[in-house]
């Protein structure tokens, strides 16, 4: 159904006279050599992610060019533009501290300027998150093109992987396993191609939840980035977007529902998801005017096992992942707990997405629901008096004799001092011991760095421990392994029990049964974060821009780290 205006005459710059705000627009665009034949058409937006920043969306010039064949193939214009790039390493202080502003700008570039569908083109880590945000905000019919996945890389006759095998390799260079010369060898080989991380970090993790969503075409999430499949994914997808450019649908609204945000939720815990995966799902359904309820994804924890063996949770790649069948292939093991109505940017459903799935013999990277990678889904959600809104733990990709542990806690009070101290050779620390890092929260980061990956400390990396429990407000990259509490809300810097915790104290650690407890008097808890909320510790605020807005705004982990005032209803929920 068509409605509303179309095409070039959507959204008129303000002249006060709309016949010559539409006749001055027609007169400038002609300035780039169209026809009124092309301008008469439905309009396709597509963004321009590319950047020299962003190694992960290397791709984009090629996917564009794809995208608007398949835009042309179906009739309509394709409109390309450029919004925020962001490339995870490239980003001061954090990619997260940008998510939101590069929600913001998707969303007000697609508003301000005439399209009547779009293509979003994005990959590395926050760029999916802050583009379906966008979308679901501006409730225009979208359609998502991952980047795709890098190629494998290989070093000594071992396949490598961008990001697990980075902090593997540079823990074995920090303890003197590998001098100098090797690892500026290794730098070269972990990352051979454009594209996103290969494991199942958060990009990937991202690419599937979109996917799941119906955001994205089926079968789109594991395509490498250099594999012609990609850009046949891109071309199928600008051909969609102008059939939705004319009829209109589905719109995000649509597609980003209870059902399907549930099926994104069973699909996080199945692949193994990056621990970011939440915080994003809960944001975008969040635009959506949808809740993530932690407790139920906690609960389809416990009943959908981790079915796909790939770094870091198992062994293999995204691009194995792709020839194995992908998500649809993986999702047909999930079919009774699925909701197979959930319609799909395609046109049809979920069901329909599982319907056409491959299947590929003696393939070992789609584990089946009977004999499953894992017995549990990949993450868990803690409380206790430590976390009373909350933890997560990607407990997949942790040691299992961790999951259990009651040890003494080590404490450090930011980022800062965690780098000054943790190599000390006088660190009093022993292996039993629960690392916390905090005030590296939403607000306190700023950011939430993924810095809850904390090193081993040197002393004990050199007598060949490789895992502790380490807890923190902070957030860890999807990539990493270890037994790592993350995200604990409310974080320190709003005064969250995280902030009182004394190196000493002990904590006690039980994933089977969902706690982390501080073991101190609750008297005594309670004297100590009203000593806290009297005399907070001194913080540095923003003065002016971005920074300030975001110290402001920023909402804590359990609720996605929006902004408030992007919430669907403005922040009413958020103060309620
Ligand atoms: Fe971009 Fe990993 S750095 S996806």
């Amino acid at each position: 159904m068509t409605k509303g205006t179309k095409g070039l005459r959507k959204g008129l710059t303000s002249y006060g006279d709309a016949g010559f705000s539409l006749f001055l627009r027609t007169a400038f665009i002609k300035a780039m050599g169209f026809s009124d034949d092309a301008l008469d058409r439905p309009i396709v937006g597509i963004t321009d992610t590319f950047s020299d920043y962003n190694p992960c969306h290397g791709n984009v010039p090629d996917l564009i060019e794809s995208v608007k064949r398949g835009v042309m193939l179906a009739g309509g214009l394709p409109m390309v533009f450029p919004t925020i790039s962001i490339g995870e390493s490239f980003a001061h202080p954090t990619s997260m501290f940008l998510r939101n502003l590069m929600s913001m700008d998707t969303e007000e570039m697609m508003r301000a300027q005439p399209m009547d569908s779009v293509v979003v083109i994005g990959g590395c880590d926050k760029t999916l998150p802050a583009q379906v945000m966008a979308a679901a905000s501006m409730d225009l019919p979208t359609i998502v093109v991952q980047t795709g996945p890098m190629v494998v890389g290989h070093h000594k006759g071992e396949v490598l992987g961008a990001c697990t095998d980075c902090r593997r390799l540079w823990g074995q260079h920090r303890a003197g396993n590998i001098d100098e010369a090797e690892i500026k060898t290794i730098s070269g080989r972990l990352a051979p191609s454009v594209g996103t991380c290969m494991v199942m970090g958060t990009a990937s993790t991202m690419a599937c939840v979109v996917e799941a969503l119906g955001m994205a075409l089926p079968n789109s999430a594991a395509a490498p980035a250099t594999h012609a499949d990609r850009r046949r994914i891109a071309e199928m997808s600008g051909k969609r977007a102008a059939e939705m450019a004319v009829s209109g649908v589905p719109t995000p609204a649509e597609l980003i529902t209870e059902a399907s945000v549930r099926n994104a939720m069973i699909v996080l815990q199945a692949i193994g998801g990056s621990t970011n995966g939440l915080i994003h799902l809960t944001a975008m359904a969040g635009r959506a005017g949808v809740h993530v309820d932690t407790e139920a994804f906690d609960k389809l924890g416990r009943e959908i096992p981790v079915l796909l063996n790939l770094k870091p949770s198992g062994q293999h790649y995204m691009e194995h992942f792709h020839y194995a069948g992908g998500l649809p292939a993986l999702m047909r093991e999930l079919k009774p707990y699925l909701d197979l109505n959930a319609p799909s940017v395609s046109g049809g459903t979920l069901g329909d997405a599982i319907e056409a799935a491959e299947t590929v013999p003696n393939q070992n990277v789609i584990y089946s629901f009977a004999a499953p990678l894992k017995q549990e889904g990949a993450m868990a959600i803690l409380r206790g008096n430590l976390a009373p809104d909350g933890a997560v733990i990607k407990h997949s990709a942790a040691s299992p004799s961790l999951l259990t542990h009651t040890g003494r806690a080590v404490v450090f009070d930011s980022v800062e001092d965690l780098t000054r101290r943790i190599d000390l050779p006088d660190l009093d620390v022993n292996e039993d011991d629960i690392l916390v890092l905090r005030n590296a929260g939403p607000k306190g980061g700023p950011g939430m760095p993924e810095a809850g990956y904390l090193p081993i400390p040197l002393k004990l990396a050199r007598q060949g421990v490789k895992d502790m429990v380490r807890i923190s407000d902070a957030r860890m990259s999807g990539t990493a392994f270890g037994t790592i509490v993350l995200h604990i809300a409310p974080e320190a810097s709003v005064g969250g029990p995280l902030a009182v915790v004394q190196t000493g104290d002990r904590i006690m650690l039980d994933v089977p049964a969902r706690r982390l407890e501080l073991l101190i008097d609750e008297a005594e808890l309670q004297r100590r974060l009203k000593i806290w909320e009297t005399q907070p510790p001194h913080r540095e605020m923003a003065k002016r821009g971005y920074a300030k807005l975001y110290e402001q705004s920023v909402l804590q982990a359990d609720q996605g780290c929006d902004f408030d005032f992007l919430l669907r209803d403005g922040g009413e929920t958020s103060k309620a």
